[in-house]
């Protein structure tokens, strides 16, 4: 037994505990508001925080301490905490392409399939979308809305030769995968000519991307149906898998047509081109997919809900 070996990986393994146990504190400060509360405040006692979020003193003082050893907030010595500014960017900043506060909750929502995990691993059998755990819906939109908002109509699309043009002169549009819709509205909103449909096998989300279309006042330029990629309706300029193509995927070696539908598209534009565009986006995706592959997008594939192969 190499000594040295053993104690590098036990500090290894330590630090992924606190990593991990960080990574549930950052989703509880987020859904308390605690990071909102800090953003813009200057330095904070925890009293002062537990009374502008309604929360607990003592519980806020705990997470404070843990959220400054963790590196997220600053100590200033006299019992106050501050959150640095280009802290509160990455925790707080939805509009930004650095913010990584959707995937702390889709990450905790992960961490708590857990149980339906070991039984999946035990079985094979697969784990359904709308299966998981109830933050997961919002983790994902809240993760991948930044990039989104800040590429997709402005950089993704317009790097698809003549896409931009067709859709200001009225293309037809299939989302397919599209979760809450924050892609099929941003298009909607960008190519107002444009008719553009979102599809989802998942109902829930459906349900809130229609939602999220009346908020927008979009309701009447869009549609949202349930369906998946094997079995959407229709023909289309434009489809688009917004992060859900390897969603579409099946069990087995498919035969072509039960493959993602993406020869529905009319237009020059493939799904592979797509990908390749969005995948180019942030070394964080490529982190994030790593770890995220055998806890949601693998059993997503095996689930008997997923198109059969
Ligand atoms: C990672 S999420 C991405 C959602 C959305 N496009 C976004 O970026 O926020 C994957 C989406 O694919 C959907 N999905 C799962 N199986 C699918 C299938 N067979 N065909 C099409 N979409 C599927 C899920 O319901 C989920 O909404």
């Amino acid at each position: 037994m190499n000594e040295q070996e053993l104690m590098t990986f036990v500090g290894k393994g330590v630090g992924d505990v606190a990593a991990m146990v960080n990574g549930a504190l950052v989703a509880l400060g987020d859904r308390l508001g605690l990071y909102v509360a800090m953003r813009d405040a200057g330095p904070v006692t925890a009293e002062e925080l537990a009374r502008r979020t309604d929360t607990a003193e003592r519980y806020v003082r705990e997470w404070l301490a843990a959220q400054a050893a963790s590196g997220f907030l600053r100590y200033l010595v006299d019992g106050r905490y501050v959150l640095p500014a280009e802290h509160a960017v990455v925790l707080t900043d939805e509009t930004s392409p650095v913010c990584l506060i959707g995937a702390f909750q889709l990450a905790s929502a992960t961490v708590q399939s857990t149980d339906r995990l070991v039984e999946a691993f035990r079985t094979g059998q697969g784990i359904g979308w709308g299966e998981h755990h109830h933050e997961l819906f919002p983790g994902c939109e809240r993760f991948f809305a930044p990039g989104y908002r800040n590429h997709l109509v402005t950089t993704w699309i317009p790097a698809l030769d003549g896409a931009d043009t067709a859709l200001r002169a009225g293309a037809a549009v299939a989302d397919v995968g599209c979760g809450h819709g924050v892609s099929t509205l941003l298009m909607a909103q960008a190519y107002p000519t444009a008719t553009v449909t979102g599809y989802d096998p998942h109902p829930d989300s459906v349900v809130t991307a229609r939602k999220r279309a009346a908020e927008a006042g979009l309701a009447d330029r869009t549609r949202f149906e349930v369906a998946a990629a094997t079995d959407y309706p229709g023909r289309y300029d434009l489809i688009t898998f917004c992060d859900s193509l390897h969603d579409g995927a099946t069990r087995r070696p498919p035969p072509a047509t039960r493959a993602p539908r993406c020869d529905r598209a009319v237009g020059p534009w493939s799904s592979n081109r797509w990908r390749a565009i969005g995948s180019r986006r942030t070394s964080t995706r490529s982190v994030r997919r790593t770890t995220a592959s055998p806890r949601s997008c693998a059993p997503r594939t095996r689930s008997p809900r997923a198109p059969p192969r």
